[in-house]
């Protein structure tokens, strides 16, 4: 706690992202005084259901739908036309934007037409070794941030003194272009562009910690909504498929300015399966008819890119360690009702390599490649949860699946979540009251 005595939540995915994160944000956000974005940029795609509508939010907060004051903390990466265009789509479905109800940190960089480029050519330069990015621009953007580069929401007040700036990020790029055969940056197209979106974005632009200071102070609630899951963190996941930032719980204080204790119950949200976007070890991966099943039943396609996602058993060594790397007080488990109908279901309790047993995913990515999954096999249910909202609407069966994976993953389950609908959602625990 922050010394303010009202709990805040912490909601992060535990997995490779794609977990239900929206949905359970923008449940939870009813509740909340306001809903932060720490992390992550526009790669993030969270797909929301109230009634008839769906909403799919990349960038801004999943409060947003609710009304609740949403923010966009420093840690995030900005398109600003991105940004713009977002806006603009919610408001279409009727979604009021306003400075009342949203707020972007003005220390947040800029992730500009030159990070997509980049982005591009270094993917498709490596071929099949390519880690298989969302194409935003999210990488080189924050390697512009760490080399002190980066240009930044507050430098949109000030664009005729950006020369400098621009000097140093172009003497950057110009190099990386000339490598890929890429004529150099057009300063003056860049900066036509900046005078052009910059009183959009400015105004929203604050330094949000001072805002979120005062909401803190008045008692209010705030939901920290991560993107992306532990498992593409760039210290702690599958290096080098990963994601640029740092997608756990810890991340949350420095990407919006408020102190390590602020976190409150961290919320870890887990998919009662398994999925992945993109390239990169996945030890429970299944190609065949059961992870083609798992694919339909679940309708996973990539909400940014329309990809298709990999899908596998449950890995319950790899949640183990999100929920222990991430501190997750509880978890959300989500799209139980997936796995409706399967006759037998399995659950990855351990690896083995090189004739030993492991109890952990390995940190190189050669051992990531080659462990094999240990399984435990149980029964299936062939009643329906879809829809449930109670304990006691759940098969037996599936109330022994959900107590066996917060036995294995050693966390608490707080909420169960069994369809896209926003109400669609079984509270076993108040992450608010903690
Ligand atoms: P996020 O990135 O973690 O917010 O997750 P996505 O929105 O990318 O992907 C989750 C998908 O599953 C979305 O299409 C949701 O509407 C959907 N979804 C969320 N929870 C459930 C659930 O409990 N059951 C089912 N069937 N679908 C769900
Ligand atoms: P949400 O918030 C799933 C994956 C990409 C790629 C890797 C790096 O919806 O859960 P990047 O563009 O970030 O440099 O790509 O990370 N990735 C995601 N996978 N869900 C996401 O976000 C993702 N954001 C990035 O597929 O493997
Ligand atoms: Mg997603």
């Amino acid at each position: 706690m922050d010394g303010c005595h009202v709990a805040n939540v912490t909601v992060i995915g535990a997995q490779w992202g794609d977990e239900g994160k929206g949905k359970i944000v923008d449940w939870l956000a009813s509740r909340a005084d306001a809903v932060v974005r720490f992390q992550g940029g526009h790669n993030a795609g969270h797909t929301l259901v109230v009634g008839d509508t769906t909403y799919k939010l990349s960038l801004l907060p999943s409060g947003i739908v609710t009304g609740t004051l949403s923010i966009i903390g420093n840690g995030v990466v900005l398109d600003p036309w991105a940004l713009k265009a977002e806006i603009e789509k919610l408001e279409g479905q009727g979604v009021t934007i306003s400075d009342d109800n949203f707020a972007i940190a003005d220390n947040c960089p800029l992730i500009l037409p030159l990070h997509r480029d980049l982005d591009g050519l270094r993917e498709t330069a490596a071929g099949s070794g390519k880690i298989g990015t969302t194409g935003r621009g999210i990488g080189p953007a924050y390697e512009d941030k760490v080399g002190r580069r980066a240009i930044r929401v507050c430098d949109l007040a000030h664009l005729d003194a950006l020369e400098p700036q621009l000097d140093r990020l172009c003497a950057h790029h110009d190099a990386l272009r000339a490598g890929f055969d890429q004529p150099p940056v057009d300063r003056e197209a860049l900066l036509d562009e900046l005078r052009e979106i910059a009183p959009f974005v400015l105004q929203y632009a604050q330094p949000v910690w001072k805002r979120l200071k005062k909401v803190r102070k008045a008692g209010a609630r705030v939901l920290f909504e991560g993107a992306q899951g532990v498992l593409l963190d760039v210290d702690h996941g599958t290096y080098p498929f990963v994601t640029s930032s740092n997608t756990v719980s810890g991340a949350a204080a420095a990407g919006s300015g408020l102190g390590p204790g602020s976190t409150g119950f961290v919320l870890g949200i887990v998919k009662a399966y398994t999925t992945r976007v993109g390239s990169g070890p996945f030890p429970t991966e299944l190609n065949d008819e059961v992870g083609q099943r798992l694919g339909e039943n679940g309708h996973e396609f990539g909400t940014v890119t329309g990809r298709k996602r990999r899908c596998g058993w449950f890995d319950a060594v790899l949640v183990r360690q999100s929920c222990a790397i991430s501190g997750v007080t509880g978890i959300a488990l989500t799209k139980l009702d997936v796995l409706d109908g399967f006759e037998k279901v399995k659950i990855c309790t351990g690896y083995r390599l090189n004739g030993k047993i492991m109890d952990y995913f390995p940190s190189h990515a050669a051992d990531q490649a080659a462990v094999e999954p240990i399984y435990e096999e149980m029964d299936g249910w062939q009643e329906t949860t879809a829809g449930a909202r109670s304990w006691a609407d759940l098969p037996a069966q599936a109330i022994k699946y959900v107590q066996r994976v917060q036995e294995l993953i050693e966390t608490p389950v707080a909420l169960i979540s069994t369809s896209p609908e926003r109400e669609d959602t079984i509270l076993v625990r108040d992450p608010f009251v903690d």
